[in-house]
């Protein structure tokens, strides 16, 4: 930029995710602290094309550390992916007069960031946020560690009635694509079985796997499944393991309870750092990155990485589970 920054915006788009708030305050008050202006966008892209700006001050993000989901409010919005839409965009920051956009969201929101990025003389940069975890150049993405806790507590309450009844409880994880979540419950839970889509299971080989740990004296199973998973709706897992197995099967559906809440220390912690990197990497030249944490440090993945690369899982908990689950 050769202009000299001196207003930035923020926006929070695709899921909510808890830590989006403790994100925006740290993103308000490194700016102040630099000598910025800041205006929050309401309602992610939709609300940028409709030129819904409030301006922040210290004092706009007082008391919103601790909440879940987002003070800005957020949207998906598809406009974004046309021409037209993004032109809206664009000229609506311009209006407001903003040179640079903080985007706090997924791979989706970050397209449509870099796509106005190439298309204006704006600048924009990425936080990561979505409780899929399910983003390309960061360990942890905001939101994650707050939905794994909240699952793993609903799985142990799951746990108690399960085995009071000797059933097998199929707990259906959210996730979008990716089993993210699901593997990290399913290990700190100490689930019998996960189902992602990373991996291929076989409804054979479940009950099997199942039929045997009857064998060892298990009474009752959990069996996290990614909502994502290619194997079938989880209802359907559970009625034919039921009909094989002849044995008692209920689906626990997690669902929108996994993105609620307020944010575990590790969330907001990430949150500040991230919105902190955000700003100062768009006073160092960094637009058209998303920042991330890998292994501890602060980097900048440029924005096009993000979606065109898949982030794998650590195979290594695929090999844990058999041998913890006996
Ligand atoms: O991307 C976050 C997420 O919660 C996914 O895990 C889930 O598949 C999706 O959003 C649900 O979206 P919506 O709230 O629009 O139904």
């Amino acid at each position: 930029m050769q202009r000299k920054l001196k207003k930035i915006g923020v926006l929070t788009s695709g899921g909510d995710a808890p830590g989006m708030n403790a994100c925006i305050r740290a993103i308000v008050r490194c700016a102040i602290y630099y000598g910025l202006d800041v205006t929050g966008i309401r309602r992610g892209y939709s609300g940028l094309i409709n030129n819904e700006f409030q301006k922040f001050t210290k004092r706009s993000v007082a008391n919103i550390i601790q909440r879940g989901g987002t003070i800005l409010e957020t949207s998906r919005c598809n406009e974004m992916f046309t021409v037209g839409g993004r032109k809206k965009a664009i000229d609506a920051l311009k209006s407001e007069g903003i040179q640079a956009c903080i985007v706090i969201g997924g791979d989706g929101s970050f397209h449509a960031a870099d796509l106005m990025d190439e298309e204006s003389d704006l600048e924009f940069i990425g936080v990561p946020a979505t409780i899929d975890n399910d983003i390309w150049g960061t360990d942890y993405a905001i939101g994650f560690n707050t939905a794994v806790n909240t699952a793993l507590d609903a799985i142990d309450r799951i746990r108690d009635t399960a085995s009071a009844f000797e059933r097998i409880f199929f707990v259906e994880v959210m996730g979008r694509k990716s089993g993210f979540i699901a593997l990290e419950v399913g290990l700190a839970g100490g689930a019998e079985e996960i189902i992602i889509p990373e991996k291929k299971t076989e409804m054979e080989d479940l009950c099997r796997n199942l039929q045997e740990s009857f064998k060892r004296g298990k009474r009752s199973s959990i069996i996290v499944v990614a909502e994502g998973n290619t194997v079938e709706d989880t209802i359907n897992i559970a009625k034919y393991v039921e009909m094989r197995l002849k044995v008692e099967c209920r689906v626990c559906t997690l669902g929108h309870i996994q993105r609620g809440g307020s944010p575990t220390a590790i969330d907001r912690i990430l949150a500040s750092k991230l919105g902190i990197a955000a700003v100062e990497g768009l006073m160092n030249g960094k637009a058209g990155h998303a920042v991330g944490e890998i292994k501890g440090e602060i980097v900048y993945t440029p924005f096009k990485s993000t979606w065109e690369n898949k982030k794998g899982i650590d195979e290594q908990y695929l090999r844990f589970l058999p041998m913890l689950s006996s």
